[in-house]
């Protein structure tokens, strides 16, 4: 028998899942007019906007605009991925998801991460069993001292572990065996003998957006020479750089509250202190260095992020890129700063929560806080240095995505360095006539949005060659307009590939090694299938016009640059080319 492919599994999928069952799960439908109406989920209101249509199996929210199918709604509503929507999903009507295998990447490993899943969260408890049982006392007294309370700990199901041999025998009893405990990143082998690489620590258990427990951290309790937080290693179902710490909590602070922003900080006991102290839309990044990933994580939550890092890493390289990254992830980033080096923690505990939210209300802007965060760098008493901190922060605000938003930070510019606006205005053109990109500094790498209309344009152009549009016949060479490193990555992947036939399926194998493969399905999977091809078309159309006309702008520096009359006439040539092929 011939076996079913992702995309047959998938209608399957959605022939059982009937987005208005599914729907009903979460807000109660009323029917009027041969639609179902709600109060959207998605924003706050009190007349219902928010509709389902039954028969195009599709919903739409008058009011906030946001549609799309029953996959969608999953991911949307339970703040996950495609993927992960699809598994609930399956969950939910009873229909096992297959694994599939792709041609080139096939390997069981669907079986093997639920066994992970199940080891972590049996390890899980046993941690907390530790913890409230006698021998536990010593991380207890840790927690108290710390001012941790019982339920909070619960909460965040902390743990503790007594010693190198308990839990891998503990393991052991209840099924598991050894290559599995190292595996999942439990355990570790020394001399042939298995040991918990937690002994002593307190647990902090990381729980992902579907409830799962994909690692632990564990902190010293003593200051012994140790390093003070150890981490699971990465893992089949774990990637530090790919999570943040809290998701757990903060997805089921949104279930009954509006989150209108989130607040990232470093550390997990951040997480645990402002939780306890009432602030409950909170995830740490585990460090300061951000990933894309843990941006688009956020993303998925709320529109703004409040970046709350330790006083003594602000300004710092990884802080500064951890914030173009968020604002990368198409998030409007602010930017708090507690004063006195204090963490988030020691913050909220030394000087209370009202303190805390005041500090949050003070928080900058991002583009305001790297401009301030530059002028440290200057001593505007000195007539040279206010000059030359001008003309880095001209770089900054060359970086502002419109005109009017660079006009609006002038001022700020002018009031930091003490010169006058006309100034600023000044260098700021001849910014724009000499140097289109300046030297690239930490400070103002232009951050890419992810959330263009050419970055989506690609996402779908990705996901139609790899197989998600049916009998299309195409092999014009794309590569120019791959403008993002993944993008691209999946674009040769799919050159190297095209002569067998690809799948989505090749795509699900390929998200571990670049996470954009997640999102160029999420993307493929919206589009309709019946305008799917003239959309593929479209999409091909406009990557081609955009870049025709920054071949175009870029033509016209040269020339009007270029010295030599030579130069010159073959760039005309060039410029003359250019305009007959669009
Ligand atoms: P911090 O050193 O700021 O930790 O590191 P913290 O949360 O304030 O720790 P406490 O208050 O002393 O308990 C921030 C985060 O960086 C990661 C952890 O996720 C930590 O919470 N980290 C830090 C490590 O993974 N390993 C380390 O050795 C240190
Ligand atoms: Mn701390």
């Amino acid at each position: 028998m011939k076996e079913q492919t992702f995309n047959e599994w998938l209608d399957t999928l959605k022939s059982k899942a009937n987005i208005v069952d599914v729907v009903a799960g979460y807000v109660p439908l009323t029917s009027k007019g041969g639609r179902y109406w709600a109060c959207c989920p998605f924003h706050h209101e009190k007349t219902p906007s928010f509709s389902v249509d039954e028969q195009r199996q599709a919903y739409y929210c008058f009011g906030c605009h946001v549609g799309g199918d029953v996959i969608k709604f999953v991911m949307d509503i339970e703040n996950i991925d495609f993927m992960s929507a699809c598994k609930l999903l399956s969950q939910k009507v009873g229909l096992p998801m297959p694994e599939f295998k792709s041609k080139r990447h096939g390997e069981n490993t669907h079986k093997k991460k639920e066994r992970l899943y199940d080891l972590m969260k049996t390890a899980a408890r046993f941690y907390y069993d530790c913890l409230v049982s006698d021998g536990g006392k010593i991380a207890r007294d840790y927690l108290e001292k710390r001012g941790i309370s019982k339920s909070t700990a619960v909460t965040f199901g902390l743990g503790y572990s007594p010693d190198y041999n308990k839990l891998p025998a503990f393991l052991k009893e209840k099924g598991f065996n050894e290559l599995e405990m190292i595996e999942a990143g439990a355990c570790a082998q020394k001399e042939g003998k298995v040991y918990d690489v937690m002994a002593g620590r307190l647990i902090v258990p990381i729980i992902d957006g579907m409830k799962r427990v994909i690692a632990f951290g564990g902190r010293v309790l003593t200051s012994e020479k140790q390093m003070k937080y150890r981490n699971t290693n990465d893992t089949l179902i774990f990637n530090k750089k790919c999570e943040v710490f809290g998701q757990d909590t903060l997805k089921k602070y949104k279930l009954k509250n509006a989150v209108n922003s989130v607040i990232m900080v470093e550390g997990y006991m951040d997480v645990i202190s402002l939780y306890q102290a009432g602030i409950q839309n909170v995830v740490a990044s585990m460090g300061t260095a951000l990933n894309v990933k843990q941006a688009e994580i956020v993303k998925r939550y709320s529109d703004t992020v409040y970046v709350c890092y330790d006083g003594d890493t602000a300004g710092q390289a990884a802080t500064l890129r951890s914030l173009d990254i968020f604002y990368g992830a198409g998030l409007n980033v602010k930017v708090v700063s507690l004063p006195d080096n204090l963490d988030p923690d020691e913050y909220v505990k030394e000087r209370g929560v009202e303190n805390f939210s005041a500090q949050l209300a003070k928080a900058l802007p991002l583009f305001e806080y790297k401009l301030r965060t530059l002028a440290k760098g200057y001593d505007m008493k000195v007539a040279e240095e206010q000059g030359k901190y001008v003309v880095e922060a001209v770089k900054i605000l060359k970086t502002l995505p419109s005109p009017a938003q660079i006009d609006a930070y002038i001022p700020i510019v002018s009031k930091l360095s003490g010169l006058g606006n006309d100034t600023v205005r000044r260098q700021l053109m001849q910014e724009s006539e000499f140097s289109e990109e300046g030297a690239p500094t930490l400070l103002t790498e232009k951050p890419k949005r992810k959330d263009g209309k050419y970055y989506k344009a690609m996402r779908f152009v990705l996901y139609a060659l790899f197989g998600g549009v049916e009998d299309l016949r195409f092999d014009k060479d794309l590569s120019l307009y791959c403008e993002d490193d993944e993008h691209k990555k999946l674009y040769d992947y799919y050159r190297q590939n095209s002569d067998s036939e690809l799948s989505v399926d090749d795509l699900i194998s390929l998200e571990k090694q670049y996470p954009e493969a997640a999102e160029v399905i999420a993307t493929g999977r919206i589009v309709n299938e019946k305008v799917a091809k003239t959309y593929f078309f479209d999409c091909v159309r406009a990557l081609e016009n955009e870049f025709v006309k920054k071949q175009r702008k870029s033509l016209l520096k040269a020339y009007t640059e270029s010295g030599s009359e030579d130069e010159k006439t073959q760039i005309l040539a060039q410029m003359s080319n250019n305009q007959k092929k669009k």
